[in-house]
């Protein structure tokens, strides 16, 4: 039987954030919600997440996590004192409680997998992860057994916070990254027995190790993936190297990067082959780009979805539908529920919202097409506006298949054109416009000479 509990309640205080530190972001998910897939497929029986800093909006953030127990942790007086929050709900339990600090995103779930098994397999109470650093400040240090074991037998005898470590157990470097596999009776029956004779008054969990006698440790291969987020720098360090897993991950699935530390991706991201990705370009939440795309430079695009062989130079997708072979750019911005026929023209300070385009349409200039439906072969002339909103609502603007507009025509929702209407330049139409037709809405030119 397996628990997982993750601490969650924690402040931040390093931050200075008035985001509780878990709810912070990488790659566009929470630290707490990584830290919570790195454990899903261990199947726990129990998943338990300690909150009390900001504890509701950690929790609503969560909330579609089904299965989820809440444990309130209220003051928070250490790491010590959130796990012995779990002494009621897992009263009855008798199995390993798998503890995992919530602000440790890097975690492989491979790793997990490991720490388990050599935990099962050694016997002891408690096995925990460790990793040498390079700089191992702030971090608890793990001291190996030294009672004539060596070191490499994986023995610990306790672990030492950073602030309550001498000069000499500063140089060790074998850090603890936060990760615990415990017998859950052997650990609740040393729980009580924390004080809080340390340098922040705090009670510990990694006092437990030395308390409980038997702990084994585990090194990871890749220091990386222990990082733990207490400051803003380390967030960053950790963007980093999950922005490099992602970069390079695609390029072995066949995407060029012109210049990939200028990009940004995000892991619902996916791209067919052959695509290439130019300097300054970032993907956000969940999107599809298909095979042969060229995007950017400087482009962002966001839950959206792009056909085969799409052009993208310099301008910003969000919540849309792009279909094979437009082009769309420089400069433009297609904002939530576009949808673009196949081989459409998105030209330069082109804006399109909440719009069904046809097959072949070209607007490519200076235009808004807000709340419209636009058929076939449309052609939007330079400066074409659907004045969509009545100052309470939004109306919808329907232009038919093969028709054309003027350069600065505006069309006042809601308004029907027919297929293949033509506008006349600077027309404002208000009423609809049957097949065929040819709309002016202007006063003519009048020319009076001699008058200057
Ligand atoms: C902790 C470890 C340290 C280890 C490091 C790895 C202790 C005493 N030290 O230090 O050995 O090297 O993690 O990253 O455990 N939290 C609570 N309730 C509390 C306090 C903290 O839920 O009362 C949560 C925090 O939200 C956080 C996690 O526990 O997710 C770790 O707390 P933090 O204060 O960051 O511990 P560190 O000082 O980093
Ligand atoms: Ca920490």
């Amino acid at each position: 039987m397996l628990a997982v509990a993750v601490l969650a309640a924690g402040k931040g205080t390093r931050m200075k954030s008035d985001l509780p530190k878990v709810l912070a972001s990488l790659a566009g998910s929470t630290l707490v919600e990584r830290v919570l897939s790195s454990c899903e497929h261990l199947e726990p029986e129990r998943r338990l997440l300690i909150v009390g800093h900001q504890a509701e909006r950690v929790a609503s953030t969560l909330a579609a996590h089904g299965g989820l127990e809440f444990v309130l942790q209220q003051p928070q007086l250490g790491t010590g004192h959130a796990v012995q929050q779990l002494l009621e709900p897992l009263q009855d339990f008798e199995g390993q409680l798998l503890v995992l600090n919530g602000d440790v995103p890097l975690l492989r779930p491979e790793t997990l997998g490991q720490l388990l098994e050599l935990h099962r397999r050694s016997g002891a109470a408690v096995t925990l992860l460790s990793a040498r650093l390079a700089d191992p400040s702030g971090y608890g240090r793990v001291i190996a057994a030294d009672d004539g074991i060596a070191a490499e037998d994986g023995a610990v005898s306790a672990i030492v916070e950073h602030r309550d470590c001498s000069e000499e157990q500063r140089r060790n470097n074998l850090t603890n990254a936060g990760i615990y596999c415990f017998d859950w009776p052997k650990l609740a029956a040393v729980l009580p027995l924390l004080a809080t004779n340390n340098d922040q008054g705090e009670l510990y969990l990694t006092d437990t190790v030395a308390l409980l006698g038997s702990a084994m440790h585990l090194e990871v291969a890749d220091p990386q993936e222990i990082i733990g987020i207490n400051d803003r720098l380390q967030l960053a360090e950790c963007e980093a190297v999950l922005q490099q897993r992602l970069r390079r991950h695609w390029m072995a699935a066949g995407v060029t990067f012109t210049d990939p530390l200028s990009c940004t991706l995000s892991e619902g991201t996916t791209f067919g082959r052959d695509v290439v990705v130019e300097p300054q370009c970032h993907f956000r939440g969940n999107n599809q780009i298909g095979s042969g795309c060229r995007i950017g430079p400087g482009s962002l695009i966001e839950n959206s979805r792009l056909g085969e062989s799409v052009e993208v130079l310099f301008s910003v997708l969000r919540d849309v539908e792009v279909e094979q072979g437009c082009v769309i750019g420089p400069y433009a911005q297609l904002r939530a529920g576009a949808h673009l026929g196949a081989g459409s023209r998105i030209g330069n300070f082109v804006e399109v919202k909440n719009s069904h385009l046809g097959a072949g349409v070209k607007a490519n200039h200076l235009s808004y097409l807000g709340d419209a439906d636009l058929g076939d072969g449309v052609n939007v002339g330079a400066g074409t506006i659907t004045a969509n909103y009545d100052g309470v609502r939004k109306h919808r603007t329907h232009i038919g298949a093969g028709s054309k507009t003027g350069a600065n025509s505006t069309l006042v929702a809601p308004i029907r054109l027919g297929d293949k209407v033509t506008v006349a330049a600077g027309s404002t139409l208000t009423k609809d416009v049957p097949a065929g037709a040819l709309a002016f809405g202007r006063a003519r030119q009048v020319v009076k000479e001699g008058r200057s």
